[in-house]
């Protein structure tokens, strides 16, 4: 049985919802499933918005022929190469051999680089600003390299003033029979997703991210329908405020991720004593076990919170793995401006502190609040004071 949604009467979520895919892109945990969207407006023309991940194909198809309701599909308007919206695109070409495929010119290049078919297809190429008349609606074409790939580009219907923005403005967890995100308790039970989704696939790409945040505010935007998660109707500010701060990695909140990599549990003592000691002060503390919590929920709250206490042990003559993992994520994903607090532990030749000092130094703006504290094998009834003075030296930064 199809699963068909209303957008708006003539603008329908042809998409589904997987709770199946344990890991999206194949490295990032999907607890609460992921939605792939997918929209069919359905006017003198009809337009299909991208198409959907080959792991929900038949209820896919089976969407699309329900909303169509024995219409022709006139237009596939590909927005986005990556297989999570493209992998059916030539199946649907097959189902529907007289649609006219909607993309721009390094969309196509990529079309063939993926499909290595003889199929022939029917192609109409735009450009930034171009337009397509369907009846009422007017589509209009807009660049948004790099948010996430290259040859992204968002659509804004004129006449339902829609921004169908690709990537951007999407987040982890299935739809759970709902469509619009004022239909759930998006703030508390999708904001974290939301925001993982963010920082791990979009957060590298600040700059472009601004840029296409620039265009949208000549926009008279009343509906944001992204690739992944709800459709946004309502509160649409506090979604672009929530962009604004992770775009330009601007923390959302005072507040301090206690993040440690441990290997018998004495320097998870030490960031266990210096979280106790924080929130003591009336700071927002979350702590963070590396070698338990995945790399993508601490990356995204690294864009959340000001201020990091990073205690790691010394593995090996390295960095402990964990830490090091983390750290070079938050340089490849553009984390920057946050003040950072060091506890390291070695029994002998600890070098962890060292280790995170240069690899925070490879990042934009990041302050380390001293003292940086060395711990040997375990936390020294002396050190106490020591971490105290760190926390002090916190929460007057904060
Ligand atoms: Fe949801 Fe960049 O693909």
């Amino acid at each position: 049985m199809a699963n068909t949604k209303n957008a708006l009467k003539d603008v329908v979520w042809v998409g589904a919802d997987d709770r199946r895919l344990e890991l999206f892109e194949n490295i990032y945990p999907l607890p609460k499933g992921v939605s792939y969207n997918s929209y069919l407006i359905l006017d003198g023309k009809t337009a299909l918005m991208d198409t959907a991940d080959a792991s929900v194909a038949d209820l896919f198809f089976e969407n699309i022929d329900a909303a169509l309701n024995g219409r022709p599909l006139n237009y596939v308007v590909v927005q986005h190469m990556e297989p999570d919206h493209s992998a059916t695109l030539m199946d649907l070409i097959r189902r529907y051999p007289d649609v006219t495929v909607v993309c721009n010119a390094k969309t196509e290049g990529m079309i063939h680089q993926f499909f290595h078919e003889d199929l022939v297809f029917k192609c109409q190429i735009v450009k930034e600003g171009d337009t397509l008349p369907l009846g009422q609606h007017i589509l209009q074409f807009t660049m948004a390299p790099m948010v996430h790939w290259p040859e992204v580009m968002m659509t804004y219907d004129q006449t339902a003033k829609i921004l169908f923005s690709a990537d951007a403005f999407g987040s982890f967890g299935t739809l759970d029979g709902a469509l619009f995100a004022d239909e759930v308790d998006f703030k508390g039970d999708y904001l974290m997703e939301a925001r993982r989704y963010y920082a791990n696939i979009v957060g590298k790409y600040g700059a472009p991210v601004q840029a296409v945040l620039k265009k949208a505010a000549g926009l008279d935007i009343q509906m944001i329908c992204p690739l992944h998660g709800f459709v946004w109707r309502k509160d649409l500010s506090f979604l672009l405020d929530k962009y604004q701060h992770w775009s330009t990695y601007q923390p959302e909140e005072k507040a301090v991720v206690v993040a440690y990599a441990s290997m018998y549990g004495h320097t998870a003592k030490a960031a266990e004593t210096i979280a106790e000691t924080l929130v003591k002060k009336g700071c927002p503390v979350c702590v963070y076990d590396l070698s338990k919590t995945d790399r993508s929920v601490v990356l995204s709250e690294v864009f959340r919170v000001s201020h990091l206490v990073l205690a790691a042990t010394t593995h090996d003559g390295e960095l402990f793995e964990p830490m090091e993992y983390l750290l070079r994520e938050m340089k490849s994903h553009g984390v920057q401006g946050r003040k950072v607090a060091l506890i390291e532990n070695g029994s002998w030749a600890s070098v962890a502190a060292k280790k995170m000092q240069e690899l925070l130094e490879t990042m934009k703006d990041m302050q380390v609040v001293s003292p940086v504290i060395s711990i040997k094998s375990a936390l020294a009834p002396s050190q106490e004071t020591e971490l105290t003075e760190l926390a002090n030296a916190l929460v007057q930064e904060n």
